[in-house]
């Protein structure tokens, strides 16, 4: 469509009061889109001769995380370590209330560093929390959530799951509900959650499907229509390739509608849906996609200190890995997972449809998996220099 034509068919969209679908098509198919070059830049290739730290840091930052926050500091101070520290102007505090999603990302980041340096033959020792853990009922900001030690050259050997760090990638788009997947690749995407004490399950049964399917729906609703839960997304959503490049975080939404509705003040990202509203509706409506798939993943520890979240992280970022490798595609849905008090009630009901002892095993992760229609692409990131004390 050329210039002009597209103008005319979006005047008449407005001009005909239907705005709203309008916004909504073009957010649903906008995750689609491409990001500006410069905000991606951390998916291409990684110099060889960049000195080990660096390339450690620039694998961990591909790291899946909680809304894109990327939580992370690496102060590199001490030659031959690397100290993460969980960044405290970057937390989720409304959802995310005692920051343990925030450790389940810096875990996945540590994951990924490790398994960078194995690359290179550099053995890691890991020290989770090494000035204490931070209390369970408070945000971790600030706190050292680990210090990496490097060993000697030869100390460590590769992994397999390496040349997948650059592939990964959450892929929120409408998956094929009808394909299922084997039973053994179920079990291997288990497996390193088991491995490291965790406990890990899969749902691929029709009915149990159905039941988290209304849960995980339920909570979305819940979230989006709480205001001080739907606005701290919002104030993380980056629309247009400006807002996507200034802050290289967050919730990106590309393509040039909601760009344009936005800078013509007819789509309010602040405005928080309400039940029955058209915003409310179209807010819905996003959330159908995720209601496909072929079943759910779902990571769990009996307990939960602040040293099973962080494992939490490196089992899961393995899984998605492994399920990278597998041709299979992972979504996250963690709505009905969170610690926020208006989920509660769901938070309790999904734990007892996966079989959790409610007082003694905590639900750490719930993922969609299934086979995507379309492949994602690599979500923006902040630059390394920004996140490095040196
Ligand atoms: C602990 C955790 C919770 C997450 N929860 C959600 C979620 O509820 N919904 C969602 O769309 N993505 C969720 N994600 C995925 C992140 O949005 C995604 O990892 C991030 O945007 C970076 O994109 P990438 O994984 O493609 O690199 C979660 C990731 C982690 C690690």
């Amino acid at each position: 469509m050329n210039g002009s034509k597209s103008r005319r068919k979006f005047i008449s969209l407005v001009g005909g009061g239907v705005v709203t679908v309008a916004l909504a098509q073009s957010t649903s198919s906008a995750f689609a889109s491409t990001y500006p070059e410069k905000a991606v830049q951390a998916w291409k290739p990684i110099p060889p001769s960049i000195e080990t730290r660096r390339w450690m840091l620039a694998h961990g930052l591909l790291a899946p995380n909680p809304h894109n926050r990327q939580p992370w500091i690496a102060d590199l101070r001490k030659e031959g370590e690397i100290s993460l520290i969980c960044d405290g102007d970057r937390l989720l505090p409304e959802t995310d209330p005692y920051g343990r999603q925030i450790l389940i990302g810096c875990g996945a980041f540590i994951e990924l560093a490790v398994m960078a340096a194995a690359q290179r033959g550099v053995g890691v020792t890991v020290n989770l929390f090494p000035s204490g853990e931070p209390a369970v009922n408070e945000l971790p900001k600030g706190c050292v959530v680990a210090r990496l030690v490097l060993g000697a050259s030869g100390s460590a050997s590769k992994n397999e799951l390496f040349g997948f760090i650059h592939k990964r990638h959450t892929n929120k788009g409408a998956y094929d509900s009808a394909k299922a997947i084997p039973a053994v690749q179920w079990n291997q995407l288990t497996a390193s959650a088991v491995s490291a004490g965790l406990i890990g399950g899969f749902v691929s049964d029709t009915q149990q499907r159905e039941v988290i399917k209304t849960i995980t729906r339920d909570a979305y609703e819940i979230e989006i229509t709480t205001p001080r839960t739907y606005l701290e997304s919002a104030r993380l959503f980056r629309i247009g390739a400006s807002e996507i490049e200034t802050h290289r975080d967050g919730i990106s939404i590309t393509g040039m509608m909601p760009l344009i509705l936005s800078k013509m003040g007819m789509f309010n990202r602040f405005e928080v849906p309400v039940k029955g509203n058209s915003n409310h509706k179209r807010t819905m409506e996003r959330w159908l996609p995720f209601e496909t798939g072929s079943g759910y993943l779902w990571m769990a520890s009996n307990g939960n200190s602040r040293q099973q979240q962080v494992d939490i992280g490196r089992a899961y970022v393995l899984a998605h890995l492994r399920a990278t490798a597998l041709g299979i595609d992972m979504h996250p849905l963690s709505q009905a997972v969170q610690e926020f008090a208006e989920v509660k009630t769901l938070n309790l009901a999904l734990h007892k449809s996966l079989g959790l002892e409610v007082q003694k095993q905590t639900l750490q992760m719930l993922v969609r998996v299934g086979y995507a229609n379309a492949p994602a692409e690599g979500t923006p990131r902040r630059s390394l220099d920004s996140a490095m004390v040196l």
